[in-house]
């Protein structure tokens, strides 16, 4: 278990830690709904896709490793989303728990999860299919802006416009449109990265902790939906 100043233990100290997985296609609204239910649970909102963008434009070790990646709109190795995570849940504000957006995002990265988690004797108590059909998600994407201080503040220009346009409601700070947003990447990541989400699909279906919730309805009604999954889930668990 870590001790440093840091970092504190994966373990829960007495109440069940949270642990609960976000998945849903390029667009399909995780990151939203990740911080809407951050706000409600009092759990860190954990996005791989934030935690990548933010190594690049640091210029740090993982982000030499994932650039390429990322730019292409490719999936990363397992081994370095297996290991950002580890690293991020051993934070100390992750001891209750943790939304998990983008992650685990293949087979291989499910089981690598569970596995870390089984080592505290924790484990992924509710997994979250938000469900898009895929001619939607073009449409998502490119009307997508993001804060230019913290892209986890996410407007679209039509379906969920920030009050001033062009300007983040939170930070009163300019918004921008992601680099993987243009169209030549979009297609890639949509290429790309359906195919191994189904096997993740699978695998927590496998595991009786998938719950499918319509992503297809304004984004309050999303967030109702999956507010009553997860009490569901605690029903269950
Ligand atoms: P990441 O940042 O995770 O991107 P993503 O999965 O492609 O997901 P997005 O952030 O694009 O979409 P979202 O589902 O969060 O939708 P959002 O809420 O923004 O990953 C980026 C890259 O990092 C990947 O391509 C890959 O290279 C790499 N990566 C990340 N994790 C990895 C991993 N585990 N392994 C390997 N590689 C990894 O919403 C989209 C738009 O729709 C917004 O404009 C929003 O305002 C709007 N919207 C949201 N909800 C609604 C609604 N209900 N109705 C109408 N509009 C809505």
């Amino acid at each position: 278990m870590t001790t440093s100043a840091t970092e504190g233990p994966v373990t829960k100290g007495g109440q069940e830690r949270r642990i609960i997985v976000m998945i849903g296609a390029p667009g399909a609204g995780k990151g939203t709904q990740a911080e809407r239910l951050s706000g409600r649970l009092g759990l860190p909102h954990v996005s791989t896709g934030k935690l990548f963008r933010s190594a690049v434009r640091n210029e740090n070790e993982i982000g030499a490793q994932v650039r390429a990646y990322v730019e292409a709109g490719s999936l990363v190795p397992d081994e370095v989303a297996v290991k950002v995570v580890d690293d991020r849940l051993h934070e100390v504000d992750a001891g209750a728990g943790a939304i998990l957006d983008g992650f685990p995002r293949t087979r291989n990265q499910a089981v690598a999860l569970d596995e870390m988690l089984a080592r505290a004797d924790d484990r992924v108590c509710a997994a979250l299919y938000v469900e898009v059909a895929t001619e939607d998600l073009v449409a998502r994407l490119t009307g997508r802006r993001v804060c230019t201080i913290d892209d986890q503040h996410v407007y679209h220009i039509v379906t969920v416009p920030p009050r001033q346009d062009g300007i983040c409601d939170i930070e009163g700070a300019p918004l921008r449109q992601r680099e993987d947003d243009q169209p030549e990447t979009l297609r890639k990541r949509l290429e790309r990265q359906l195919a191994p989400m189904y096997e993740v699909i699978d695998h927590y279906a496998d595991s009786g902790v998938l719950f499918p919730v319509r992503g297809d309805q304004p984004a309050d009604k999303v967030t109702e939906a999956l507010l009553q999954a997860l009490a569901a889930s605690e029903r269950i668990g």
